[in-house]
């Protein structure tokens, strides 16, 4: 696995002041995401957490990254596992989001009572995902107070008549509420 070392992060862009955290995430909160549930297993014990920040990054080979809070739990078990499985949420699955980002949850316990089933890395997918992909966790980005991990596919697949779960405004929202623009 490659680690890139720390670059030194600029205080301010362009000689304007950086944003506070709370006014980069109202910034940020105009952009609608995709939500996804991010999972990995070491051994016995499988996790998982909530994830906005996951985007294709190379057709070939194919490689997804993702960003994940160095605070938080599922961090070290993710680099620990050196795999995860990216579960794309569906309409319908709010309950799910708000359950892998709830932090009073223990980890696992997050899975508790949701159906999975364990791909060729051993990280579960979430049954009724709208699409996942299985990876190797391939190399170790700094990005400040997250990591950027970044998985080498390892398999994948999608149902394209499940519409996904979008994150806008702070919100849940599904995707037929919104009109085509062409
Ligand atoms: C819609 C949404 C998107 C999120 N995206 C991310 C993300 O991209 N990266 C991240 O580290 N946490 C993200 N979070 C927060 C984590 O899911 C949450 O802090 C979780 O409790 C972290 O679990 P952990 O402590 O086991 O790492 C998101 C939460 C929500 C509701």
């Amino acid at each position: 696995m490659d680690r890139v070392p720390n670059p030194r992060l600029p205080a301010s862009t362009a000689g304007r002041p950086a944003l506070d955290p709370m006014g980069l995430r109202d910034l940020m909160s105009r952009l609608p995401t995709g939500v996804t549930v991010v999972c990995a297993r070491v051994g016995e014990d499988i996790q998982g957490l909530t994830v906005g920040a996951f985007c294709s990054l190379s057709l070939d080979p194919p490689l997804v990254l993702i960003c994940v809070r160095k605070a938080g739990s599922s961090h070290d078990f993710i680099e620990r596992a050196g795999s995860f499985a990216v579960s794309i949420l569906g309409e319908g699955q709010e309950w799910l989001a708000s359950r892998f980002a709830d932090d009073t949850v223990a980890p696992p316990e997050r899975l508790d009572g949701v159906e999975y089933v364990s791909r060729a890395t051993g990280a579960p997918v979430l049954t009724d995902a709208v699409g996942w992909v299985d990876c190797e966790l391939v190399a170790i980005h700094p990005g400040g107070d997250h990591s950027i991990f970044v998985g080498a596919i390892h398999t994948g697949a999608y149902d394209p008549d499940r519409a996904p779960l979008v994150f806008f405004d702070r919100r849940y929202l599904a995707l037929g509420q919104a009109e085509p623009t062409a």
